[in-house]
């Protein structure tokens, strides 16, 4: 992007991440979910923060389908608007890290340069779980029916199909669920999330 915001000072906060860690019992962080449409993203990370929740952590879900009927409207399906779709969602993410919470973004986040800017930009706090099934898999699946239309060259520069997409190299986690269901997937991410932001 060009950076346009020039003679911009950054204020600093008075409160250190440990205060707010030590109130809610948990550091904030960003877990962040990549992998096909139709590999179970949305679906595992609704779950995920429904059982959080339950358990007393502050934690919020970024879907891609729903942040792009808002914030990110204005963009499509090709490689620039995808890239700015996650910058945002990067930042944004990257936001409610540091106001304790724990977000989990739910987006394709088809190229490995946009994840690893926004691993840069939530600084020390991102983990990225890859949500894995391949194009088979998901295709059977299509509960969208989203698929199908690519296939019939309705959707162009679909994920999978016609556009692509890179996997992780070094996921933190690596959640298969072609191998497994729904309830074994979410115990996986759960334990994982305890393991890492619960205060010792
Ligand atoms: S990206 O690549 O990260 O910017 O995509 P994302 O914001 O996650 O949006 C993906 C959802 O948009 C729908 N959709 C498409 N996906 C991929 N390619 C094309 N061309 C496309 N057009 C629409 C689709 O419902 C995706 O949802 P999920 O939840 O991944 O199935």
């Amino acid at each position: 992007i060009t950076v346009k915001s020039t003679n911009v000072i950054s204020v600093e906060h008075r409160l250190a991440a440990e205060a707010r860690a030590a109130r809610n019992g948990h550091y904030g962080g960003v877990l962040w979910f990549t992998g096909l449409s139709g590999a179970g993203k949305s679906t595992l990370a609704m779950e995920v923060e429904q059982r959080l929740f339950a358990k007393g952590y502050h934690v919020y879900v970024l879907d891609g389908d729903n942040v792009r009927r808002g914030l990110n409207a204005n963009l499509g399906f090709s490689p620039e608007d995808r890239t700015e779709n996650i910058r945002r969602v990067g930042e944004a993410a990257s936001l409610f890290a540091d106001s304790g919470i724990i977000c989990i973004t739910a987006f394709i986040s088809p190229y490995r340069v946009d994840r690893d800017r926004a691993r840069a930009s939530a600084s020390g706090h991102f983990h990225e779980i890859y949500i894995k099934a391949d194009v088979e898999t998901c295709e059977q699946r299509d509960p969208k029916g989203l698929y199908k239309k690519a296939r019939a060259g309705e959707i162009r520069q679909f994920t999978g199909i016609s556009a692509p997409y890179e996997p992780p190299e070094s996921a933190d986690l690596v959640v298969d669920t072609s191998q497994h269901d729904v309830a074994d997937s979410v115990a996986q991410i759960i334990r994982y999330i305890e393991q890492t932001f619960t205060l010792k």
